[in-house]
C-alpha cells in the first residue's frame, strides 16, 4: 500500500515527483491551489494546460478526471491537474472526487513517480465539507494498488484541514 503521510504546509514547496492541482475544467488557472501552483510555477505549465485545451481536451477537463503537464520552476517533475466535483446537498458526487484521487494516483504511476503531493481537493472554493472530503480522499488513496507510487502526501493548508484528515485517517486505520 503506498505510504500516507499529513503535514500542513503549502503544497507548491513541496520536493516531490508530482503535485496534485485542484484545477477548473478550463485548466487556464484559478485561486488557490491552482493560483498558487501557477504563479510559483510559471508560464510553462499554462502553456502545457493550453495545448491540452486546444488538442485532446477542447471542451476542458471533466470533473474526476486527471492530466499531467510539466512543473515548470515547481521542485517537482510533473503537475498532475484534476478537477473537483462542487459539493451539492442534493446530489451525490462522491464518486467524482474519489475518483479524483484515483485518476491522479493512476496518471503519477504510468508517469513512473514515486512520490506525490496531494491537496485537499474540493475544500476550498469548491465547498466541499472537510471530514468528509477527508474521508474519501484516504480511503480512496488507501485502496489503491500502485506499481510505482510509494508516498502520498497529504499537503493541508490550515489547522482545521489537518485534524479532519487526521481525524479520518485515524479512524481508517482503527
Ligand atoms: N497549498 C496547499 N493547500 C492549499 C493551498 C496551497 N498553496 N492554497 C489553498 N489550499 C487549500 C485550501 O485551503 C483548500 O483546503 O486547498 C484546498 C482546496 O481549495 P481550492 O484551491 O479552493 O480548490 P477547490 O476547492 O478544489 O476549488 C477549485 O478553485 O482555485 C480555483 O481554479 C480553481 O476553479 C477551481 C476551484
Amino acid at each position: 500500500m503506498t505510504n500516507i503521510t499529513l503535514i500542513t504546509g503549502d503544497i507548491t514547496e513541496q520536493k516531490v515527483d508530482a503535485i496534485v492541482n485542484a484545477a477548473n475544467s478550463s485548466l487556464l488557472g484559478g485561486g488557490g491551489v491552482d493560483g498558487a501552483i501557477h504563479r510559483r510555477g510559471g508560464p510553462e505549465i499554462l502553456e502545457e494546460c493550453r495545448a491540452l485545451r486546444s488538442s485532446q481536451y477542447g471542451d476542458g477537463l471533466p470533473a474526476g478526471q486527471a492530466v499531467a503537464t510539466t512543473a515548470g520552476r515547481l521542485p517537482a517533475r510533473w503537475v498532475i491537474h484534476t478537477v473537483g466535483p462542487v459539493f451539492s446537498a442534493a446530489e451525490d458526487r462522491s464518486e467524482t472526487l474519489a475518483s479524483c484521487y484515483r485518476e491522479a494516483l493512476r496518471v503519477a504511476d504510468e508517469l513512473g513517480a514515486r512520490t506525490m503531493a496531494f491537496p485537499a481537493i474540493s475544500t476550498g472554493v469548491y465547498r466541499w465539507p472537510l471530514a468528509d472530503a477527508a474521508y474519501i480522499a484516504l480511503s480512496t488513496v488507501r485502496a489503491a494498488r500502485m506499481k510505482t507510487v510509494g508516498e502520498a502526501r497529504f499537503v493541508l493548508f490550515d489547522q482545521d484541514a489537518y485534524d479532519a484528515f487526521e481525524e479520518a485517517l485515524h479512524t481508517l486505520e482503527s
